[in-house]
């Protein structure tokens, strides 16, 4: 049994971390840092919760407490880079629910994240959690950094196709949608009901701060061509819709496509291959990820799904600290939740 740490607890990841741990059979206690929120009580910034989970007093950041065995932290970018080294230096197994580490190089954050990486030397210590695809690095890690939302549907629609066929492919584009609760619970105009209803829109459209990321990791299992990245907003909450086409020097079976991607995840639990493209309801609430695919001529096209509170952050990294700790991977999220 471990006791764990929440820094950033009181967000809208930090609440999917909280039902999950409340349901985990190794974690016996846990306590939640904050900033503006510390010195409230937990039930009181998460009243829903009341009868889930037991009430304590929110913690302040400033005075973290480093007797935890393990922590998740889930902070605005730029300030996990406060914390996590000196949790690693004290050998505390770490996962990070944000993006500072998720980038390889320092220029990197230069460029798209505009501030200038004070931890460089972690960026190669850290293992890229994407936890439904085989990678025996995350059980041997002390530090995750965990997918981002929109790279995590895309990986998973993109990787079973690019491992096999990278040399026949021109070009990716991947178009994801995604719910207003992608960017978290403090206030901005746009994200208002009456800015969002009736309405959709892309959004940082060639720099999206997931474009490096997702191209950095597709890079690695073997993506030669250009690959495009647009983002939109939806007038929802939940939820992670991208659909990803790809078009080839020349024709592949469907069939024989369909083949691999069910071999890639043959052993993945969270993954589901779907016949028809999938609905978004499917997945809210869950930590699946459904992905259909369809090819026709020269052209290819992956649908792929998923709750980016949970599959895209919070499930995704209990999963990635079951895998860290040897448990089943599905302890605390396998249960299907209720809307
Ligand atoms: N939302 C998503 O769909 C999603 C998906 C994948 C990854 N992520 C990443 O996960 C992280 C958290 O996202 P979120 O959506 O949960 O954010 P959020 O709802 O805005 O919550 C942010 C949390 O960080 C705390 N915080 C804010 N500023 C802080 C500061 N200066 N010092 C210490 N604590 C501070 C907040 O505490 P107070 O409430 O006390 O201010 C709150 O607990 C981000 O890095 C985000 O990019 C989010």
């Amino acid at each position: 049994m471990i006791s764990v740490g929440i820094i950033g607890g009181t967000g809208y990841t930090g609440k999917y971390l909280l039902e999950f741990i409340k349901e985990h059979e190794m974690i016996a206690d846990y306590a939640v840092y904050a900033n503006k929120s510390a010195g409230s009580k937990l039930l009181d910034i998460f009243p829903e919760l009341l009868g889930v989970i037991e009430d304590q007093t929110i913690q302040s950041v400033s005075e973290l407490s480093y007797n935890h065995d393990f922590y998740f932290v889930s902070l605005p970018h730029g300030e996990s880079l406060k914390y996590i080294p000196t949790l690693l230096d004290k050998g505390i197994k770490v996962i990070d629910l944000g993006g500072d580490f998720r980038l390889d190089s320092k220029e990197l954050y230069n460029e798209w994240y505009g501030f200038d990486h004070t931890s460089a030397n972690l960026l190669s210590q850290k293992v890229y959690g994407l936890a439904d695809v085989e990678n025996t690095l995350i059980s041997n890690s002390k530090f995750i950094a965990n997918p981002g939302c929109y790279p995590t549907s895309i990986q998973l629609a993109l990787i079973p196709f690019i491992k096999n066929y990278t040399d026949s492919i021109i070009s990716i584009s991947s178009a994801s949608y995604s719910g207003s609760s992608g960017a978290g619970k403090s206030a901005k105009t746009e994200l208002l009901l009456s800015e969002l209803d009736g309405n959709i829109k892309a959004y940082n459209v060639n720099k999206h701060r997931h474009q490096p990321e997702i191209e950095q990791e597709l890079t690695k299992v073997g993506m030669k061509s250009p690959f495009a990245f647009t983002t939109h907003l939806l007038p929802i909450a939940r939820g992670i819709y991208s659909t990803s086409t790809i078009h080839l020097k020349s024709v592949i079976a469907e069939d024989e496509i369909k083949e691999k991607y069910l071999s890639e995840y043959a052993n993945s639990i969270f993954v589901r291959m779907r016949n028809v493209p999938p609905e978004l309801k499917w997945v809210v609430n869950t930590n699946f990820c459904d992905i259909n695919i369809s090819a026709k001529n020269k052209t290819a096209v992956i649908t792929s799904t998923l709750d980016n509170l949970i599959k895209g952050a919070s499930g995704q990294a209990i999963q990635n600290m079951n895998k860290m700790f040897g448990w089943n991977e599905t302890l605390g999220i396998l249960k299907q939740k209720e809307n």
